[in-house]
């Protein structure tokens, strides 16, 4: 069968933050050839499925998705499965799903329109890991919003044994100083006010500046500081390990580094820990968290936690419950184990009946939510800046972040992209409220 070359195209993105970034700049790859974007996927002459294969259920979603594709006259829109799935499952996609016409890794999609090309007459497949980077060939940072992202670091060598990222994102590589800091210059440009740097292990980051000196996070970030125009700086996400000192003295010195760390324990009992392959103990983050708050004291802590690893005992999770406690999370990403084929855990004894995953972890979320209304209570009466990112739902509402990422909902006639000092004067569970500053100054 022969296509006609698509004109429009939808780029559907699941999974982390990292495919948020990575769908972006299929975006703009596909915009520098021509076609143009729609809303709808339905409507696409090209849709693209940039997928995730962290859990089973990420995983499978995608043959749901390709499944809903398919058009009343029995027609689909040209398929392209981008992202993780992609690389793990490679040529068994279209072997499932004769739909699709594209399977394209994370670390080839600049590819893509070559491949866009040659599905017109057959299938494509490109799941290289190619040494030349893929940003090397990507096109310059287009129109942006207040916040952007901007991956620095990639992959992942730490091989936790539940974990498929070493995988499908392959070793880690960090990108070069100077590609970063042009990149966040384009961005700034383009309307970004804050930046979240990007990586499956960002505080690994390492480089050598335009003088040759060895660089790690926390140099970069100090350049990045010095941007005229850039008024935020963000990270994620982290390993304990890789939390150096240098990081960590940065979060006490650099204004625009924001008080927000998201560093995952996964769990509170070092049986678990070391089953998992993290190469912490629970003392050992704990004491990590502490040199932490002594450089910034106002630091919000946030997580990722599995619960349901296998072999995990009652006592185990109540360990993990007595670590969220002890640190303080302000808000945390809770999972059931997910067994993923390749990977250690999934072939471990003693994997955990879903019914018990189900109760740990509705315990779990109660626990998180229960601190982060605290922590959320905690900030009011405090004076802060907040970056303007959406419209709210009433009428002069306006919606944005404070520094220790709450959304904060005010009523400001403040554009899009404006940063406003508002006093927070109430909390709920998920976001705070906030009154202009000036004007109950008045
Ligand atoms: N099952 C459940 N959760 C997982 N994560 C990673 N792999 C798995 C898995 N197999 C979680 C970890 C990680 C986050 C991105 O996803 O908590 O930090
Ligand atoms: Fe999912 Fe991990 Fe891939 Fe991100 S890097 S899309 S979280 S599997």
């Amino acid at each position: 069968m022969t296509r006609s070359a698509p004109k429009t195209f939808k780029v559907k993105s699941f999974g982390c933050q990292m495919n948020v970034y990575d769908g972006a700049r299929m975006a703009e790859l596909l915009e520098a050839e021509g076609l143009s974007a729609v809303d709808q996927g339905e409507d696409a002459d090209l849709v693209v499925l940039n997928t995730c294969h962290i859990r089973e259920k990420a995983a499978e979603k995608v043959y749901s998705d390709i499944g809903r594709l398919k058009r009343e006259d029995g027609t689909s829109p040209m398929i392209a499965v981008a992202g993780c799935v992609a690389q793990a499952e490679g040529a068994e996609i279209p072997r499932r799903a004769p739909a699709v016409d594209i399977v394209v890794g994370p670390q080839a999609y600049h590819r893509l329109p070559e491949m866009v090309k040659a599905a017109q007459t057959g299938r494509a497949i490109d799941t290289d890991m190619p040494i030349a980077s893929k940003f090397d060939a990507l096109p310059k940072r287009r129109r942006q919003g207040p916040t952007a992202f901007l991956t620095v670091q990639e992959g992942c060598d730490k091989f936790c044994t539940y974990c498929v990222v070493p995988y499908t994102r392959g070793a880690e590589v960090s990108r070069p100083w100077a590609a970063v800091i042009d990149e966040a210059k384009a961005l700034v440009d383009a309307g970004a006010k804050e930046i979240t740097l990007l990586g499956q292990n960002v505080n690994a980051w390492e480089g050598e500046d335009e003088t040759g000196r060895r660089q790690g996070l926390d140099g970069l970030i100090r350049a990045l500081d010095r941007l005229p125009g850039l008024s935020r700086i963000r990270y994620t996400t982290s390993h304990p390990n890789d939390m150096k000192d240098g990081l960590i003295a940065a979060h006490g010195e650099v204004e625009k580094l924001m008080p927000f760390l998201h560093l995952p324990v996964q769990a509170g009992s070092d049986r678990i820990l070391k089953a998992m392959n993290r190469s912490h103990t629970v003392e050992s983050y704990l004491r990590l968290i502490e040199r932490v708050r002594a450089s910034r004291p106002d630091i919000a802590i946030s997580g990722d936690f599995i619960v349901g690893f296998p072999g995990e005992t009652d006592a185990d999770f109540e360990a993990t419950l007595d670590i969220v406690r002890a640190v303080g999370h302000a808000q945390a990403f809770t999972f059931k184990y997910s067994p993923r084929p390749g990977t250690p855990a999934a072939t471990m004894a003693d994997q955990v009946a879903e019914s018990l995953m189900d109760e740990r972890l509705q315990r779990l979320q109660a626990l998180i939510n229960e601190q982060q209304h605290d922590f959320n209570r905690a900030t009011i009466g405090r004076r802060t800046m907040v970056l303007i990112e959406r419209d709210g739902k009433k009428p002069g509402q306006r919606i944005g972040k404070s520094p220790w990422l709450q959304s904060v909902h005010v009523e400001t006639p403040a554009a899009i992209g404006e940063m406003i000092e508002v006093e927070i004067v109430s909390a709920g569970p998920n976001s705070v409220g906030g009154a202009l500053a000036e004007r109950r100054a008045a």
